[in-house]
């Protein structure tokens, strides 16, 4: 079956689920939280739209819902882009990688929610951090004052500043900061991009950030991973800007078959000044990735999982006139998602040594149905990150009808056909972390659903008072939950297992009591209970207007951008 038509066509919404199998365990607490683009239809590719924020409560009776039951709670994000374009929606053209305008392009923040200490953010790769309200989940600040960022990215001194970042910066436990990135094109021979670290201390409106001493590189650093010493990025490799493409043209850009890592130490950067370039160590790792996790104690090297995306291109979207490789119509339903994956993924663990450049494989695995692997799970308190045990990924299942002939041409010689001809199961696998030896696997078989992104929610958590605020009872990634969202056309539901066993099967399974669909969401992830809004000085969307960025824009325009921001400084 293809995938469900409700990924696009249902709307977010507040709902209520109930238990319809299993029984709820009573040492399970805090919220799932999960990224979204809001597929408003205006965009050819919907991963560009503007994003929402979704609340998924693990204990009933909270949040609004009745006793027995679970609250679902959505939001758009109402940003200073979002409020623009609301006003003004004709002024904003779309183009393959989102909008543009003369206010500048927006962001749309619609990847990845990051709870970190009590605070709510959601992220994305083409704008900075956003804070939400944890309780209410209405938009409350953009993290970072554009000129501490050093300037927009590209578009020039725009009212909507363009900061090209990271949709997964990671929060420092022991500096109580947040490292991400920004990237700011540059034309060599060809188009590429120069990477920069940034950090926030979250006490100000301010950033710092210092460039990578002669690196360039065609892709995204779509992820940041840490060790309590190093910081690690990666040209992410699975999205590269087509120039030809943003200008009309068709697609020729491909992704590559490795990717460069960059390790620099984090106490190097917070020595030096605002501005100033550090050399970092250079590693390359196969095949390109997504998404990594480094093991935080880093006293016995740098071990790193890389969840490999070996023939994913998410450059690539699915457009009307499009046929799949088997000469079928897309689906109406399918048009502007992202065409699948084009072959069976690798995930490994790799351990990096910064001072003697050596790199050795701990474990590795690729098989038939590892493919389209989305999403993992893992114990993010800061002593799970320190000493991990259990790794849990989340694959779709090969999807044919997502696979574009224009893709599979684009990827001709490098695409075997009969690896993806027929549809597969989806699955969720738990990995030991160290060897990334398959520890077991449940199959999701009813290929008409589409599992995703999944969330490990600890045992116990807060039960220790020594512990930090996420940590459960036996940190690690083995004593808890694995909370596995389902889309499905037949109703969403949520399917609860054992970390210890996701094997054996959910052992509580939730849905919504109208039987609810829920539309395509992205990240996931967990965090103890916060309703309150933390105290903390924070940028103002007024704060960047200055009289060149409002001379820029029509009277019309300057009158939108007023009412935005009395409406955001009320
Ligand atoms: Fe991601």
């Amino acid at each position: 079956m293809p995938t469900p038509d409700t990924s696009t066509t249902a709307q977010h919404q507040d709902f209520d689920l109930e238990v319809v199998s299993g029984a709820w365990p009573t040492d399970i607490s805090g919220e799932v939280v999960f990224s979204a683009p809001l597929l408003s239809g205006g965009l050819p590719y919907g991963i560009f739209d503007f994003g929402g924020i979704i609340r998924l409560s693990l204990t009933p009776g909270t949040h609004g819902a009745p006793e027995d039951r679970f609250a679902w709670r959505a939001r758009a994000i109402e940003t200073p882009s979002k409020r623009v374009f609301d006003a003004m929606p004709a002024a904003f053209s779309p183009s393959p990688v989102g909008y543009t305008s003369p206010f500048g392009p927006p962001n749309s923040s619609n990847t990845a929610p990051l709870p970190w200490g009590g605070r709510l953010f959601t992220t994305w790769d083409a704008g900075r951090p956003v804070e939400v309200h944890p309780g209410t989940l209405e938009y409350v600040a953009e993290v970072g004052h554009v000129d501490s960022w050093g300037g927009s990215s590209m578009y020039g001194d725009t009212v909507l500043p363009f900061l090209f970042s990271s949709a997964h910066p990671v929060a420092d436990p022991d500096r109580d900061g947040l490292w991400t990135t920004k990237l700011e094109p540059v034309m060599t021979d060809t188009f590429g991009m120069a990477p920069s670290v940034v950090w926030w201390d979250r006490k100000g409106t301010e950033v710092k950030w210092w460039p990578l001493e002669d690196i360039v590189f065609p892709g995204s650093t779509h992820t940041v991973g840490q060790t309590r010493d190093w910081l690690i990025l990666c040209d992410s490799g699975n999205f590269r800007a087509d120039v030809g493409e943003m200008l009309g043209g068709e697609r020729t850009v491909t992704v590559g078959h490795d990717a460069p890592v960059w390790l620099v130490r984090k106490d190097d950067l917070l020595a030096r000044p605002s501005g100033t370039p550090v050399a970092p160590i250079c590693f390359t790792v196969a095949p390109p990735n997504g998404h990594f996790y480094a093991r935080y104690d880093d006293r016995d090297g740098i071990s790193v999982v890389w969840e490999g995306m070996d023939l994913m291109d998410l450059g690539l979207y699915l457009r009307p006139d499009d046929v799949d490789i088997h000469g079928n119509p897309i689906k109406p339903a399918d048009v502007g998602l992202y065409n699948m994956a084009m072959s069976p993924e690798t995930i490994t663990e790799i351990v990096f040594d910064p001072d003697t450049g050596r790199v050795v494989e701990r474990g590795r695995c690729r098989e038939d149905w590892t493919i389209n692997l989305q999403l993992s799970a893992m114990d993010w308190s800061t002593e799970g990150m320190s000493a991990p045990t259990l790794h849990h990924v989340v694959y779709q299942g090969c999807r044919p009808s997502r696979i574009s002939r224009r893709a599979a041409t684009l990827y001709e010689g490098r695409i075997d056909l009969a690896e993806v001809s027929e549809e597969t199961p989806g699955y969720l696998a738990t990995f030991e972390r160290g060897s990334m030896e398959l520890r077991c696997r449940y199959e999701y078989a009813d290929t008409s659903e589409l599992v995703t992104s999944p969330t490990f929610a600890p045992r116990n958590v807060g039960s220790d008072a020594d512990a930090s605020s996420y940590a459960g009872s036996h940190p690690g990634g083995h004593d808890g939950y694995v909370v596995q969202p389902v889309l499905s056309d037949n109703g969403f539901r949520v399917d609860l297992f054992d970390a210890a066993d996701v094997g054996a099967g959910p052992i509580a399974t939730l849905r919504g009591t109208q039987q609810q669909c829920v539309p395509l969401m992205l990240h996931s992830a967990g965090m103890p209970t916060a309703d309150a809004l933390v105290d903390a000085e924070r940028l103002r969307f007024s704060d960047e207007l200055t009289p060149e960025k409002l001379a820029a824009l029509d009277d019309d325009q300057r009158r939108v951008v007023a009412r935005v921001a009395e409406e955001l400084d009320g």
